[in-house]
């Protein structure tokens, strides 16, 4: 088994949902035995989609625009498990891998307009090799609020149109910022083990169950806690994960 990580978050190593993916993705990769390629879009020279079609009518699969994604879609093709790590910006994902998803879009079938297709979910797309149909998605995310309540609502009607409702494995953290604080490396490494307790059940269930994706989302710190720690950051110069 194989599993491709790759980080969507401009920090790099410094990334919060990078911290929770590598968690997740061990617990798999201890469970299985899968090996790991990990590759950060930070380094990727990534151009925009043109929106020229050529990939679904002259050239099927084949993009006008050789750059890195040349280099990443090869393997989306080799790897099993697609774990797509990012933060989320303004309730979406961040632009560098918007451009990433868009240019995908070679991997997918052309958009026909059958009838009926609106009953149907028209706005899915059948891939265009046999091969992704069986791989799995997972979107690691993590965001600076308290909670993750209603922030994601976004992402997830986005990737419900994407790979079809259910399709998908979503892993998600508040509080974002307190992952990077020194003053908490204690309690981040005890709440990363639940992630890497979830990694070992998705491997073992192919999905994880309702109670786990509710318990990943419960917040690190308590409400007084996490208010003291995110003011004290903004108010105080050298305090605190933002701003470095
Ligand atoms: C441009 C921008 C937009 C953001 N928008 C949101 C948001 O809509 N909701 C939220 O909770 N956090 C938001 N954040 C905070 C990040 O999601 C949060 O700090 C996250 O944990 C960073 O993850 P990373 O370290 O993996 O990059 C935003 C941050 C930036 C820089």
């Amino acid at each position: 088994m194989k599993i491709l990580l790759i980080n969507g978050s401009l920090r790099g190593e410094l990334s919060a949902s990078l911290k929770v993916a590598r968690a997740f993705v061990n617990g798999i990769a201890m469970e299985s035995g899968a090996t790991v390629t990990e590759i950060s879009l930070k380094d990727k020279n990534i151009s925009h989609c043109q929106g020229c079609f050529v990939c679904w009518k002259n050239t099927p699969g084949e993009c006008v625009i050789h750059d890195d994604m040349d280099e990443l879609r090869s393997l989306v093709m080799e790897n099993d498990i697609i774990v797509e790590s990012f933060p989320l910006y303004f309730f979406g994902m961040p632009s560098k891998l918007k451009a990433f998803t868009d240019r995908m879009i070679s991997y997918v079938q052309e958009y026909r307009g059958n009838p009926g297709d609106e009953e149907n979910h028209r706005f899915l797309h059948n891939m265009r090799y046999p091969e992704l149909q069986k791989k799995k998605l997972v979107l690691v995310s993590t965001c600076g609020y308290e909670t993750t309540d209603n922030c994601y609502d976004a992402i997830f009607a986005q990737f419900d149109r994407i790979c079809g409702t259910g399709k998908y494995t979503t892993i998600l953290a508040p509080q974002g910022g307190m992952l990077s604080e020194k003053g908490f490396a204690a309690k981040v490494e005890k709440y990363l083990e639940k992630f890497t307790e979830a990694g070992r059940e998705f491997y073992r269930d192919k999905s994880i169950s309702e109670q786990t994706w509710n318990k990943l989302q419960r917040p690190m710190l308590g409400h007084n806690t996490f208010e003291t720690a995110i003011n004290m950051n903004w108010d105080t110069p050298d305090v605190g994960p933002y701003g470095r």
